[in-house]
Formats: structure tokens, sequence, C-alpha cells
């Protein structure tokens, strides 16, 4: 049997800041109000020569690096993101083409803020059925780029980044047995899609739009999706969520995760935040997440790790992971 093992984590996050002080200069709000209801202090906004594929590559270097595999190894790429470079080709080409990886093939996946356990479950579904080795899966967003500066219900949420893990087709042995991806759960309600979406888009309007949210009733589905999917996922994984080491949860609202960790009664210290630097990066969230964890030395080999995310759609998703 071929198990999907995660073999290197990467991260981006553009140099420039934007605090809540600098919103209160654009926007009638205030640092106490964006933090008491969001947990979000600063996020990191790319330059004006930055794309989504010019943060992905970044990240894709970084796992590139920690995995110690070279481009030419990759055997597909997938890009979650909601902000593409272009409308066509997909992201994923540049990214292709930046790093070298001549033997993969290439595509951009759309699911919103679960774009990325929606990519993750994709390779590993390529991987299990031996279609491919080798698979690099980025969540990259420009979300600055479609949010409309002048609106404090959203502007104050977003920011840009990009992460990127290396998953790696693995004979299972003695050694890797509970390694690994060992379950991964996609839902979505496209019935509920106008709480969460763009003003526009390529053939409704041709422009891209203004991200437009229904916040209160986003949040009210938010903590019910994730913590029925994270007990799904228990329920059919043969794992107790006491065996759960962390919580590498979507980062979009603090109160979201507090609430989720709290129904699930797993503690705050077992939960990565990287909400009150880096804001809601949409896509690229859980990967960051994953790297700051790695990178801080809290996600070690072997912790049983609980993935879930919820976004515009909307989708939501869980997936349970060995490193
Ligand atoms: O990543 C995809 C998933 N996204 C999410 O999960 C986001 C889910 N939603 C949320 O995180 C929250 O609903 C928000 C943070 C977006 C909003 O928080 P809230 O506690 O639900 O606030 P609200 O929308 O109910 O607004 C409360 C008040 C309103 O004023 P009134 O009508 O009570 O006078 C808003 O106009 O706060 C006002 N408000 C603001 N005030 C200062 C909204 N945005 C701001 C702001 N600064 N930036």
């Amino acid at each position: 049997m071929i198990k999907s093992i995660i073999a290197g984590v990467g991260g981006y996050l553009p140099e420039k800041i934007l605090t809540n002080f600098d919103l209160e200069k654009m926007v009638e709000t205030s640092d106490e109000w964006i933090r008491e209801r969001t947990g979000i202090q600063s996020r990191h906004i790319a330059s004006d020569e930055q794309t989504t594929s010019s943060l992905a590559v970044l990240a894709a270097k970084e796992a590139l690096k920690n995995a110690k595999i070279s481009g030419d190894e990759i055997d597909l790429i997938i890009l979650a993101t909601t902000t593409p470079d272009d409308t066509t080709p997909a992201t994923a080409m540049r990214v292709q083409a930046e790093l070298g990886a001549i033997n993969a093939f290439a595509f951009d996946v759309q699911a919103a803020c679960s774009g990325f356990m929606y990519a993750l479950s994709v390779a590993d579904k390529f991987i299990k059925t031996k279609s491919v080795k080798t698979a690099l899966v980025i969540g990259a967003e420009t979300l600055s780029r479609i949010v409309d500066w002048k609106d404090r219900n959203t502007c104050v949420l977003f920011g840009d980044g990009a992460g990127a893990v290396i998953v790696k087709g693995e004979e299972e042995t003695e050694e890797n047995k509970d390694t690994g991806i060992i379950n991964i759960i996609l839902h979505s309600d496209g019935r509920l899609r106008d709480l969460l979406t763009t003003t526009g888009g390529v053939s409704r309007t041709q422009t891209a739009g203004f991200v437009h949210m229904e916040g209160r009733e986003v949040f009210r589905h938010a903590v019910t999706n994730l913590s029925n999917v994270a007990q799904e996922l228990i329920d059919t994984s043969n794992i107790k969520l006491s065996d759960v080491d962390y919580l590498v949860p979507h980062q979009a609202n603090l109160r979201i995760i507090e609430g989720t960790a709290k129904k699930l009664d797993i503690p705050m210290e077992k939960v990565i935040v990287t909400l009150p630097e880096q804001g809601n990066t949409s896509a690229a969230s859980i990967p960051l997440a994953l790297y700051e964890g790695v990178k801080s030395q809290k996600l070690k080999k072997g912790d049983l790790i609980l993935l879930d995310a919820m976004g515009a759609g909307f989708t939501w998703a869980g997936a349970l992971i060995r490193l």
C-alpha cells in the first residue's frame, strides 16, 4: 500500500505589514474593535511587483529545500487560490516554469479558504493510485487585490501570503505505518454561495469584483461545520480526539478558532494560531500555519494533526495527518 507522506513544508509572507493602526487611517475602525472581534493585529500585503505566483514560488522553494528535493523531481503541482495571476492559464503554470518542474503537470484549484485542503485531497488521491510519486501542494493568495479598501466589514480581515507542502508517495513499511495523510473529508453547499462572494467575475461582469461577506451568517455556520467535520473525521478514522497532538485550523477569526477548539475539547495550547500577525490568507492560511508550527518546533515528527477549513461556497473540510 502507498502512503502520502508530508516530506517538507514552506511558507512566504510579503515584507510589507499593514497594522490595525494603519487601517484606522483608512476606514472608520479601531485597533480595539478589530482585535476584540477577530484577534487580528496586522497582516502582510504584497508589493506592486508581487503576484500570487511569485509568493507561491518562494513558499514552494522553501518546501523543496526542506524536503531536500529539486524542481525536476516533482510530478504534480496543485495550486489553490482565489486570486490567480491571470484568468488563464492557471497560476500553477508560472510556478511550474519558475521551479523548473519540467516533469510535472500543473493546475489550479478554486475552493476559497478550503482550497488547500481540496488540493491536498486531490494530491493524496493521485499518489495513492500511483499516478504520481511527488506532489507540490500550494495555497497562495493576494487577497489585497480583491479587497475593497473602503469597506470596513471586510478590509480589516484579509492578508497576502503563500504556504506549500511536498507530499511523497512511499510504500508502507513498519517504520512509516502510522504517518502521512490519514483521512481528508471535503464538503460544500452551493446554496450558501451568496453569503461570501465577490461582487464580480470574468463571465458575469468581466471584472474580478470585491469580496463581499455576510460576516455574522458565515460565523454562525463556521463553528458548527468545522466541529462537525472534525467529529466526522474522528468517527471514520479509528482515532480518538484525545490522540490529536495539534489542531491547525484555517485562520479567519480567533473566536471561531477558540469556539471550535472548545467544542472539540482541545486546549488552546494545542492549537497553532498565526491569525494575529497574518490575518485571513484564505487558501494560504493552513499551509502557512503548518509552516509556522514546524518552524517554531511546536509540530514534531510523529505528531497527529487535525486540520480544518471553511470558506466561500460554502466549502469546508477536515484532515488528519501524522507528520
Ligand atoms: O475565511 C472564510 C470564513 N470567514 C469567516 O469565517 C469570517 C466570519 N465572520 C467573522 O469573522 C465576523 O462576523 C466579523 C469579524 C466579519 C464581524 O464580526 P461580528 O462580531 O460578526 O460583527 P458584525 O458584523 O455583527 O458587526 C457588528 C458591528 C456593526 O455595527 P452595528 O450595525 O452594530 O452598528 C458593524 O457595522 O460592528 C460594525 N463593524 C465595525 N466596526 C468597526 C463592522 N466592521 C467593523 C470594523 N470596525 N472594521
